[in-house]
């Protein structure tokens, strides 16, 4: 498989893109992503992705090296030129390459990269048909969850601890309450009421997660914003997380206790049926 990606500027093979030895991505974890997915050969959610991503940007005092019209156009350009049908498009900043350093180097260039990956049948994979179970883990990432950084690889050791464990994927906890899936938000369902925890520094401000609670309201679904127990989500009706990749995912186990008999509940199954509706056709 030879992709074309785009980096700096330019649409190249992937085993000629570059990127610096001395790019503070590399070095510090110094950089910020988006992950936009793509059904039908259309972008879902792209100009909540660019505002989000606009955002983790000035948090971080980055420049950003495009603006959002030609980021449009990026991530069009790679969707065409790849053939992507169903997938996901990746984008990350980083603060650019510079003489290894702590401070913030002044005058770097941003280093801007994308890259796609195809996805057949994303929108109907196995998992969103049987539901996904998950583990708890301690929540020890840092402070600032709310920016997309790429500093990954707690979640990443977190995925890999669920994989070990019979599980798909982890939701961490911190001062006994459940922050977020490793990649996704979490939620949990009691009766008709959706409960997600609300936003703040904790948690990814998600981009599904703020188009599912307006489609949630709009089909005349509660949603409650406050944090929750491991222990309630044990004894809820239904759970789902949410993401760009996953879309709306039911959860069926949490901790190895099982959820509306190990299968997916109505509220997620409906939730990401009206999600997926809404978004394909409001798809660019
Ligand atoms: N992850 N929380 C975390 C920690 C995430 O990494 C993500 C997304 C979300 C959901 O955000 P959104 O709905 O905007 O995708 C919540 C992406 C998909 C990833 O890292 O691949």
């Amino acid at each position: 498989m030879s992709r074309i990606v785009y980096v700096n500027g330019e649409f190249v093979p992937e085993d000629e893109a570059k990127v610096s030895v001395f790019d503070r991505g590399f070095l510090f974890a110094d950089g910020v992503y988006e992950v936009t997915s793509v059904l039908g050969g259309k972008l879902i959610d792209f100009p909540g992705h660019a505002a989000r991503l606009r955002r983790s940007l000035a948090e971080l005092e980055m420049d950003s090296p495009i603006e959002d019209d030609d980021l449009l156009a990026v991530h069009r350009e790679l969707v065409a030129r790849n053939g992507i049908e169903d997938g996901l498009v990746y984008l990350q900043i980083t603060r650019g390459a510079a003489d290894r350093d702590f401070a913030f180097p002044e005058g770097a260039t941003p280093t801007i990269v994308l890259f796609t990956q195809a996805k057949p049948g994303l929108a109907d994979s196995a998992a969103s048909r049987a539901g996904i179970k998950v583990i708890s883990i301690p929540d020890i990432r840092w402070g600032r969850r709310d920016i997309k950084t790429v500093q990954l690889l707690y979640p990443s050791m977190g995925k890999m601890a669920a994989k070990k464990a019979g599980a798909d994927d982890a939701w961490m906890v911190e001062d006994g309450k459940v922050t977020e899936g490793t990649s996704n938000n979490a939620y949990i369902v009691k009766g008709r009421k959706i409960i997600t925890r609300h936003l703040g520094t904790e948690i990814l401000h998600g981009i599904t997660r703020a188009a599912v609670r307006r489609l949630a309201r709009e089909a005349q679904m509660e949603v409650e914003e406050r944090s929750f127990t491991i222990d309630e989500a044990k004894e809820a009706d239904e759970a789902f997380v949410t993401s760009a990749s996953s879309f709306v995912m039911p959860v069926v186990e949490i901790d190895g206790a099982e959820l509306g008999g190990g299968t997916p509940g109505p509220v997620a199954q409906r939730l990401r049926e009206i999600y997926l509706e809404e978004s394909r056709k409001a798809a660019i």
